[in-house]
């Protein structure tokens, strides 16, 4: 009796380890799942423009496989991202190969403001990818540009779904054992049930464990439905051939031309204008050849607007450039322009990145909602000297509720647009 008595005791505290092993593996996935996509989303923020995931060369050796590469020097790799020239001067013999290798050809790589704790996100990321199919790349080169993935590689789910099973099978010959080892002390008979009795027995004698299975399927459901749902109509690094191979790059920065020359209407409305060819006539009556690409691209230009220009007249035959739109919301979001350059203060740049640098002009932020709400988060708002928080700065501190509301904004010493409404769904939904 007493063995038996040891035998059950022995099973329970299995079956309470399979537990453990469980909620472990539940709380694992959490860590990697936010991991991964972390990096993701930091190397596209930061490294996409140059780097390719795989060992294909863009402005910058590829980095597939860079793990191995740094091998037993990560301390250094950290250095290197984010300082470069101190790499370097450390002396590194990786790095100085490095150097040796790709100086002549990409120059020397830019320190990159992350922190190493993205640093591993993005190394995770990279060890994980896993590059697409042949089919899908052809599909990117006709245009369409590509959806970001985001989430965890399906692979993962696999290993998972094999892990899950094998803890099932343990628990249920644990469980089996079990009823031998009670009913051998119990001194009846064991009575085995139809899998589907017995499962259903099981479940009703075991109410926590098939609460926490039940909970990790819908929490599975769950995240799968909303990684599905976050990728919808998300197209960062979307960078459609455009029409004329017009470059932000050579006319900011090479012709010091200011943004609002051509996108006139960025400070004063919702939405500011693509310019139209009188714009680029302005000048390309008299510019007819450019750097890179001669007359071709110019040309494009006089044959929209009907330009002769050997004779300098207009034709009168005109066939407007059909510029493809890049940054597109959903119809039932509302944004405004003038809201944000002129009231809020922000530079073109912090939603559309380094246009002056980009030959051909592409989305670098996500546009979702939780880019728009998370800016509204943290971003102070400007208040003094600004006509339209004049009126709301006089609002709260006018009645005795806004005395209490602007202390309580204040309390971290500002106030940020999320307390001053930028939150609220009617905001931004029409
Ligand atoms: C403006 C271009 C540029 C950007 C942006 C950039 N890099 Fe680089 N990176 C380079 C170049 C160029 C090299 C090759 C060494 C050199 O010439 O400086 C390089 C080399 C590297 C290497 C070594 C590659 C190897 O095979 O060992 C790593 C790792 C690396 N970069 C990581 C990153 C990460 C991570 C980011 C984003 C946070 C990033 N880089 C952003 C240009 C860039
Ligand atoms: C000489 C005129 C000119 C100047 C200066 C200029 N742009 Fe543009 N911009 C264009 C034209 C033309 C397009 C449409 C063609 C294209 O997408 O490349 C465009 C497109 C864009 C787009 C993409 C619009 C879309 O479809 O979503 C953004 C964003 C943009 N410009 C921002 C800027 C910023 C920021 C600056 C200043 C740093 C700037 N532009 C300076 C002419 C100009
Ligand atoms: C304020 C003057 C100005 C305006 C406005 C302007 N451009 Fe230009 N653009 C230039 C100059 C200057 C060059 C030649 C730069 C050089 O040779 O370095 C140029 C070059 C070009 C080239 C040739 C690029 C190459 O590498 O061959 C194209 C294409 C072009 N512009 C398109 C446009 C379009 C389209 C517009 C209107 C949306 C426009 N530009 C508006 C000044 C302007
Ligand atoms: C707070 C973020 C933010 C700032 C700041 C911002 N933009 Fe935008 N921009 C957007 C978003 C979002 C869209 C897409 C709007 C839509 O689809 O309705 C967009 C669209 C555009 C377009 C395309 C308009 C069209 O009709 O296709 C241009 C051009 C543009 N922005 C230029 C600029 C310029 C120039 C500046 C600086 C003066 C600027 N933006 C500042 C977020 C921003
Ligand atoms: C880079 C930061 C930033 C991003 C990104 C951003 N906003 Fe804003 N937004 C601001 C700031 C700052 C203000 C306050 C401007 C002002 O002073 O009114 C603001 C104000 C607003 C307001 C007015 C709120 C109110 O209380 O009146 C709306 C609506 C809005 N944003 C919509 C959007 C939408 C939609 C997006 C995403 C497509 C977006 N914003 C992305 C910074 C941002
Ligand atoms: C600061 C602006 C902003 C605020 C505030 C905001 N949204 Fe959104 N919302 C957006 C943008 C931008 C999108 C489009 C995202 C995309 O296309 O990926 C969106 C998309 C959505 C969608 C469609 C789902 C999707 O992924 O396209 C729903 C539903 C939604 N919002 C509900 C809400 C509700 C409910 C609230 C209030 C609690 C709210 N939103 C507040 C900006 C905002």
């Amino acid at each position: 009796m007493q063995g038996t008595t040891f035998r059950v005791n022995m099973l329970k505290s299995l079956l309470k380890s399979s537990t453990i092993l469980f909620a472990f593996l539940l709380s694992a996935i959490g860590v990697f799942a936010q991991d991964a996509a972390n990096g993701e989303k930091v190397f596209k923020q930061n490294c996409t423009a140059c780097h390719s995931l795989t060992d294909k060369e863009l402005a910058a050796p590829g980095l597939g496989g860079v793990a191995e590469r740094w091998a037993g020097n990560e301390e250094m790799l950290y250095t290197w991202i984010q300082n470069p020239n101190k790499a370097i001067e450390s002396g590194n013999p990786y790095v100085t190969g490095l150097m040796s290798k790709y100086k002549s050809k990409f120059g020397t790589m830019s320190a990159q403001a992350v922190t190493k704790d993205e640093i591993d996100d993005i190394m995770a990321y990279i060890a994980a990818y896993v590059p697409p199919a042949p089919k899908e790349e052809v599909a990117e080169v006709s245009g369409t540009g590509s959806k970001v993935e985001t989430g965890l590689p399906s692979y993962f789910w696999v290993i998972l779904a094999v892990l899950f099973g094998i803890v099932l099978w343990l628990l249920s010959g644990v469980r089996k054992q079990l009823g031998h080892a009670l009913s051998e002390k119990e001194g009846r008979e064991h009575v085995e049930l139809g899998a589907k009795a017995s499962a259903f027995n099981w479940m009703s004698q075991h109410k926590i464990i098939t609460s926490l299975v039940g909970i990790f399927v819908v929490m599975f459901l769950t995240v799968q439905a909303w990684n599905a749902a976050a990728t919808i109509g998300i197209y960062e690094g979307y960078m459609p051939e455009q029409p004329i191979a017009f470059s932000h790059k050579l006319h900011v920065t090479g012709n010091k031309i200011d943004c609002q020359y051509c996108h006139s209407t960025a400070e004063k409305s919702k939405t500011p204008t693509i310019p139209s060819t009188n714009v680029c006539m302005n000048c390309h009556k008299y510019v007819k050849e450019g750097p890179k690409h001669g007359t071709t691209e110019i040309d494009k230009i006089y044959k929209a607007i009907g330009w002769d220009k050997e004779n300098y007249t207009y034709s009168g035959v005109t066939d407007p450039v059909k510029w493809i739109k890049v940054h597109d919301l959903p119809d039932h979001v509302y944004f405004n322009h003038s809201q944000h350059v002129k009231v809020g203060k922000i530079a073109c740049q912090e939603c559309h990145g380094a246009v002056e640098e980009m030959e051909v002009i592409r989305q670098e932020k996500p546009l979702t909602m939780e880019w728009c709400i998370s800016c509204h988060n943290k971003t102070e708002v400007q208040m003094a000297g600004n006509g339209y928080y004049d009126e709301i700065s006089k609002r709260l501190r006018d009645n005795e509720q806004g005395e209490e509301l602007l202390r309580e904004y204040l309390e971290d010493g500002k106030i940020t647009v999320k307390e001053l409404g930028g939150w609220e769904c009617s905001k931004c939904h029409y």
